[in-house]
């Protein structure tokens, strides 16, 4: 049964499904980018671009001032005695962020940035052999992971070409080249066998959204001894994640995009418990991962914290710290459960609609396993589409050569906003 019916198209419809949705008033907590009206008024934007850098809290501001209110009184001081001190102040966003992507607090860490931290998780669980230095990624990955995965073979004294595998998207009649079903997936992991050191997916594909299966990965990856890893960029914040339960080895993510810190935000990783006292894994080390009671005693010997903060380098931003406390305090009081369900609802509400109106114009190939984000293919449309739909008041984005991509984020989009951005992409086609 459909999820929608006909007169659901409408801008009336859509504000119903607005006033039936319980989170509703989230919305209020974000500022939405104003642009003019037609009669010189000023309204919200239609902003479906949370896939990329997510929309200001509110009380961003406020926390990120309170910091540099104290630095302005206390200087150094502030490490200890400002109301949330810094020294510790990371640990302020350590449960809510553990919450987000499903795992203890033990495994979770705000620190560094996105890439850095993905290199710094394959020094520990890259570990290659002469016979097995496999390491498998999505055939559309993001560039700045290829260039991780390629320098990190190379590094080992590999050559990526041989090293760095691609997953082959599905083939045959529906194939869109850039998803791929769990089975053959698996098939591919199975085949690679003893030669598959790691496997490591963005979780969500960042170009096509497909959100894979990733407990069914984890066992297989698993079962033939090879590490797994998940680069959440697009699905911290956006995805109902289970890594611990699921029993990845790492992930990493940013938090500028679904997860709204700003950008530039700090990002974050997870070490499964399990790996957290295991003495023979190697780590690049700073000060900051050692034993909290002992780091100022400056002393010359690494004793690193039996949490996956062992892995931090550096002390971390505190002013992208405080706007990563406001936004994940957001989390928290919604719960992904609920925020996942609106999603859900949000996004079938697009892709119905876009179906609806532009039919054989468009592909859409997201598949269902999938989290806010829809990518849909336009043959003959070019980059001019993004700016069209622009002077609409929307905001999506383009991809060469001839993919949209656009995310309703549940935290500040409506099913006003979705029905407004097809009306805009339909009037400038
Ligand atoms: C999937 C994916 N990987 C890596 C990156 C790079 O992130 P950073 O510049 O924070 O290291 C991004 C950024 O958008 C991304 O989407």
């Amino acid at each position: 049964m459909p999820e929608f019916s006909h007169e659901q198209d409408s801008l009336e419809a859509a504000r119903r499904l607005d006033l039936d949705d319980p989170l509703r008033s989230y919305r209020e907590e974000f500022h939405i980018p104003l642009i003019d009206g037609p009669n010189g008024e000023k309204r919200p934007q239609l902003y479906f671009a949370g896939h990329s850098l997510g929309l200001m809290p509110k009380r961003a501001r406020e926390y990120v001032d309170l910091e540099l209110e104290e630095w302005s009184k206390l200087g150094v001081a502030g490490h200890f005695s400002a109301k949330h001190p810094w020294l510790p102040y990371h640990e302020n966003v350590t449960e809510n962020l553990a919450h987000i992507v499903g795992a203890q607090p033990n495994e979770v860490v705000a620190m560094n940035s996105l890439t850095t931290n993905l290199h710094l998780m394959m020094v520990s669980f890259y570990r290659p052999s002469s016979s097995r230095f496999k390491i498998l990624i999505e055939n559309n990955t993001f560039p700045s992971d290829r260039y991780a995965v390629d320098s990190q073979a190379r590094y080992h004294g590999f050559d990526p070409l041989r090293a760095v595998v691609e997953l082959k998207p599905r083939v045959g009649e529906n194939s869109n080249g850039m998803t791929v079903d769990t089975e053959q997936l698996l098939k591919q992991i199975h085949a690679l066998g003893d030669s598959l050191a790691l496997v490591m997916l963005g979780q969500c594909n960042y170009l096509s959204g497909q959100a894979f299966e990733m407990a069914e990965i984890v066992k297989a990856a698993k079962k033939i001894g090879a590490s797994v890893g998940f680069n959440l960029a697009h699905g911290a914040g956006n995805l109902l994640l289970a890594l611990h339960d699921a029993g990845a080895d790492f992930a990493v993510w940013c938090s500028y995009k679904y997860l709204n810190s700003g950008p530039g935000g700090i990002a974050g990783a997870f070490v499964h418990e399990r790996h957290l006292r295991d003495k023979s894994i190697p780590r690049l080390s700073g000060w900051w991962g050692h034993n909290k009671k002992t780091r100022f005693e400056m002393g010359p010997t690494f004793e690193p914290i039996p949490t996956v903060e062992a892995w931090q380098l550096s002390n971390p931003p505190i002013l992208q710290l405080a706007a990563l406390r406001a936004s994940t305090e957001i989390f928290a009081r919604a719960k992904m459960p609920a925020l996942r369900q609106k999603s859900e609802r949000l996004t079938n509400y697009l892709e119905w609609l876009l179906k609806r109106r532009l039919g054989e114009k468009i592909q859409i190939v997201t598949p269902e396993t999938r989290g806010a984000m829809l990518c849909v293919r336009i043959p003959g449309v070019g980059k001019e589409i993004e700016s069209r739909v622009r002077q609409r008041g929307a905001v999506i984005d383009f991809r060469e050569p001839d993919i949209l991509r656009m995310a309703p984020a549940p935290l500040y989009n409506s099913f006003e906003d979705v029905f407004h951005l097809v009306q805009a992409l339909q009037d400038s086609l």
